[in-house]
């Protein structure tokens, strides 16, 4: 196994929570320096703080990922501060419950930005970085309601669809620069993203139960392994993979009835 990550800039976006905040942890601890990048500027410091009390390199950015202008600094300042950006992770997301038909434009903006647009900023700003060093990682966080469909879930549904399709072109239009592009598929995973779907709930311990169920493997995902199987794709151990979305469910999609 190449796990390592040594000598590598990552910049991981929303990663001051959840999934994010997991996989920032992890890349930090296999070798890179990484800009944790967040909305939320007391969490992305947190994140900081936690990767060089044990002995990583980061660097805090507050960016909301819908600003195009506030994206094309942050993309900067990890120039400045590290010289190379090798790899991306498009995380940070919103998400917002209810059935379409009471779904406000405001709400339906809002979704778009973080989710779609802050996509098209990251790779945006990051790809001609890539093209120039002629090597890079872009992944994003997708998910299997990119494929499947959930009653409350539909535009946010939609959106991780759009990352999915997305992936696959920009894995052809890069390759040739030797840019490697993939997404990963979490099924639910215990963060507080999560914890907000079962708190809307009518009964939150008992949507939990019925949600386990669901699950072949009768649990659902801990933010670390979403973090090690974008861990996996960075590396040169996936040096081949590129194009794909790649399921980490617990192989929840896989099953019918
Ligand atoms: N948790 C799950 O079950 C699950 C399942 C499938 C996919 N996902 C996807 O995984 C990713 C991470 O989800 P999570 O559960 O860790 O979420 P989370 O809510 O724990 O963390 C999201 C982070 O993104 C940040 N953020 C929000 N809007 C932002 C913006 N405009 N600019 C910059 N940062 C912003 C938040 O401050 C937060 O720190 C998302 O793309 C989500 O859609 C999550």
């Amino acid at each position: 196994m190449n796990n390592g990550l040594v000598g590598k800039t990552a910049l991981i976006t929303g990663a001051g929570s959840g999934i994010g905040r997991a996989t920032a942890l992890l890349f930090a601890e296999r070798g890179a320096r990484v800009v944790v990048l967040d909305v939320n500027r007391e969490s992305s410091e947190d994140v900081v703080d936690e990767i060089r009390q044990k002995g990583g390199t980061g660097l805090a950015v507050t960016a909301d990922v819908g600003n195009e202008a506030a994206m094309k600094q942050a993309v900067a300042d990890t120039i400045s501060s590290f010289g190379t950006l090798d790899v991306l992770v498009n995380n940070a997301a919103v998400q917002i419950m209810g059935p379409l038909h009471e779904f406000t434009e405001a709400q339906f903006d809002q979704i778009i930005s973080v989710n779609m647009k802050g996509v098209f900023f990251g790779c945006k700003y990051t790809l001609p970085v890539m093209m120039k060093q002629k090597a890079g990682v872009v992944l994003s966080v997708s998910s299997v309601l990119g494929l499947v469909g959930d009653p409350d879930l539909g535009i946010y549904g939609a959106t991780k669809g759009a990352v999915i399709a997305l992936t696959k072109s920009l894995a052809v239009a890069y390759g040739p620069y030797g840019i490697r592009v993939n997404c990963v598929c979490p099924g639910d995973v215990n963060t507080p993203l999560v914890k907000q779907f079962f708190d809307f709930q009518p009964d939150p311990e008992e949507a939990k139960a019925q949600v386990y169920r669901h699950y072949p493997l009768r649990r659902i995902a801990e933010p670390k392994e979403v973090a090690t199987t974008l861990g996996f794709l960075a590396s040169e151990d996936a040096s081949f993979i590129s194009g794909s979305h790649l399921f980490v469910d617990g192989g929840l999609s896989a099953e019918v009835y």
